[in-house]
């Protein structure tokens, strides 16, 4: 594996993004952002991660991390993810990404990350934030352009993310200048991947689909599971026909087939339920299937994250030596 891993990874658009292994994924996870992930591995030189030290600010118990991070390692490889491709990593194989968020630290200002939404949420539902969340977003930023990302495949919610990382590599370009060799900047300027469709997928109560809400279809719900909290949906009768029971089957089928669907069985909210379990279940089967097979090897999992950390590295350490060089830290 390791040599096709290196050499597949050559001259393409790099793309990167990664999942935080704070609980079992959602399908807002999947058509937010990692289907994304395995359709693109064939475009894009991809680096895929499992954000671990991003988790830490709310995991602080070493059994759920532990089995959290190996659970995202399973989940991308039964979503399809090909290790052969990808760059598949744990953040915290690659601590030239925590020595970089330093560096970032040193030149952002406390207000500029006080409008960062995901401080700002957490301060008005009354919690006392870490510094770790106050400073999540340069530790994304320098996840993103460690990397050289030229793509950021995410979700809505973490567009302000993103531009916090292009804000971010304008200012390190601005006070350091271009690389050594004049040639380029020494960062460049990332660009988020959100599909409109999915920007933001919905949960059952239409809210984010988000673990925080406690609203999500798991990604690999069982068929029992998946009938149960079909069946609990809350359904709006507003509408011309129940909003969140459509969003969800909107994920899974063509559009115009739906709304035929929806207009043939208009006020038989039951029947339409049953038609979202069907889909859901025939979708959701075959990668818990895929997933179920792969739990049994472990040593897999464990080496995909060997081999990919030992790759991440050697790649960020070039980079880590010109940014050293450029900000004063390296002496010859
Ligand atoms: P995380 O783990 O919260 O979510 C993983 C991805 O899923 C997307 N997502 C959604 N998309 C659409 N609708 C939803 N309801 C929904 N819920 C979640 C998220 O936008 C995300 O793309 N901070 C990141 C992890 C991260 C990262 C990075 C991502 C750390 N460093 C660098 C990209 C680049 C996060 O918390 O994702």
């Amino acid at each position: 594996m390791s040599d096709n891993l290196s050499t597949s990874l050559k001259t393409r658009k790099i793309l990167l993004s990664g999942v935080k292994p704070t609980g079992k994924p959602h399908i807002g996870n999947y058509f937010g952002a990692m289907k994304r992930f395995v359709e693109l591995q064939d475009v894009y030189e991809s680096y895929i991660f499992i954000a671990d030290l991003h988790a830490i600010t709310t995991v602080q118990n070493r059994e759920e991390l532990v089995n959290n991070t190996i659970n995202v390692v399973l989940d991308y490889l039964a979503i399809g993810l090909d290790p052969k491709k990808v760059c598949i990593y744990k953040q915290s194989d690659v601590p030239q990404v925590t020595e970089l968020a330093w560096i970032f630290n040193c030149l952002t200002t406390v207000p500029y990350l006080m409008r960062a939404h995901a401080y700002k949420d957490a301060v008005a539902n009354g919690k006392e934030p870490n510094v770790g969340l106050f400073d999540y977003p340069l530790l994304m930023a320098a996840d993103i352009l460690i990397q050289d990302a030229d793509v950021v495949p995410v979700g809505q919610d973490q567009k302000q993310h993103v531009e916090i990382a292009r804000d971010t590599a304008e200012k390190f370009n601005r006070i350091f200048g271009p690389a050594k060799d004049g040639a380029s900047e020494t960062f460049k300027l990332p660009e988020p991947l959100i599909l409109e469709d999915v920007a933001t997928v919905p949960g059952l109560d239409g809210r984010k689909m988000s673990k925080s809400y406690g609203n999500t279809i798991s990604l690999f719900a069982t068929d029992d599971d998946i009938e149960k909290v079909v069946m609990n949906i809350v359904t709006d009768s507003s509408g011309e026909h129940p909003e969140n029971v459509y969003a969800i089957h909107a994920l899974l089928k063509d559009k115009e087939l739906l709304d035929n669907l929806y207009k043939e069985n208009k006020g038989k909210y039951k029947i339409l339920k049953e038609m979202l379990i069907d889909d859901l279940q025939d979708f959701i089967r075959p990668i818990r299937e895929k997933r179920q097979k792969l739990e049994k090897d472990k040593d897999t999992v464990l080496e995909v994250l060997r081999e990919g950390g030992r790759v991440a590295r050697e790649r960020v350490e070039k980079k880590m030596e010109i940014v050293r060089d450029k900000v004063g830290l390296k002496l010859s």
